[in-house]
């Protein structure tokens, strides 16, 4: 099995000392600082914006991985690039032309993600996943982070994982909410490759152990 990556959500971060917490990132265990950009249409909550994003993009060391949680995510895809992001991942939902958009993300240098609500089949890939860097499975219900982990997600990892291995895909596969130590070491075994972890990881005695933690239970 090889090492899993874990992506700390900074939407759990204490956003008064953002810094701070970005750097705990940067000198943690993580490969990643995972962003999520909510509208308030696609999802019932808005989180943070581009001066933010800036913000958080001058002190991370670290790939960003952005989670784009917006209703017709190619208007903002050049911004995205130009703010940093090494991953723009869009959601299923919200794409009418998805392998459109997953061209043009490619084409402003980023990779291309795309994310899957818990009530969409990873089938739904079937056609686009030799173009997709990424797929990253929502275990929960997007738009707010500390909720419960859906046991169903599994399911969907394994399925995935088939398809990706039947195509000779080279599709990493990333799972969303409600992680901790008691499913990381199941998802990695199911076949996921990064774990994103918000609240386990920040509202935790010591984040920068605790990412650790996550990382070793998923890699042995
Ligand atoms: C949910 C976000 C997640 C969230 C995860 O819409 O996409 O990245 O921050 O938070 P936890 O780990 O607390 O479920
Ligand atoms: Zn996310």
């Amino acid at each position: 099995m090889s090492k899993i990556k874990i992506a700390p959500s900074l939407l759990a971060a204490d956003f008064g000392n953002l810094q701070k917490d970005v750097e705990m990132v940067n000198q943690s265990e993580a490969a990643w600082h995972h962003l999520d950009i909510m509208d308030g249409l696609f999802v019932p909550n808005i989180s943070y914006g581009m001066p933010v994003i800036k913000a958080i993009a001058k002190h991370a060391t670290k790939p960003l991985d952005v989670h784009l949680m917006i209703v017709d995510p190619d208007r903002y895809i050049k911004t995205f690039a130009d703010l940093g992001a090494s991953v723009l991942t869009v959601h299923y939902e919200a794409c009418t032309h998805l392998h459109r958009t997953l061209q043009a993300i490619k084409a402003a240098g980023m990779k291309a993600g795309v994310a899957l609500n818990p009530h969409s089949s990873v089938n739904l890939l079937e056609e686009t996943i030799n173009d997709i860097d990424l797929v990253c499975i929502m275990s929960v219900n997007p738009g707010f982070g500390g909720q419960s982990f859906i046991q169903n997600t599994y399911k969907k990892v394994i399925a995935l994982k088939k398809m990706i291995v039947d195509q000779g895909a080279t599709t990493l596969i990333e799972i969303d909410g409600g992680v901790t130590d008691a499913n990381a070491k199941q998802l990695s075994e199911a076949g996921a490759d990064v774990l994103v972890a918000g609240s386990f990881v920040f509202k935790s005695q010591n984040p920068t152990a605790t990412i650790s933690a996550l990382s070793k239970i998923a890699s042995t």
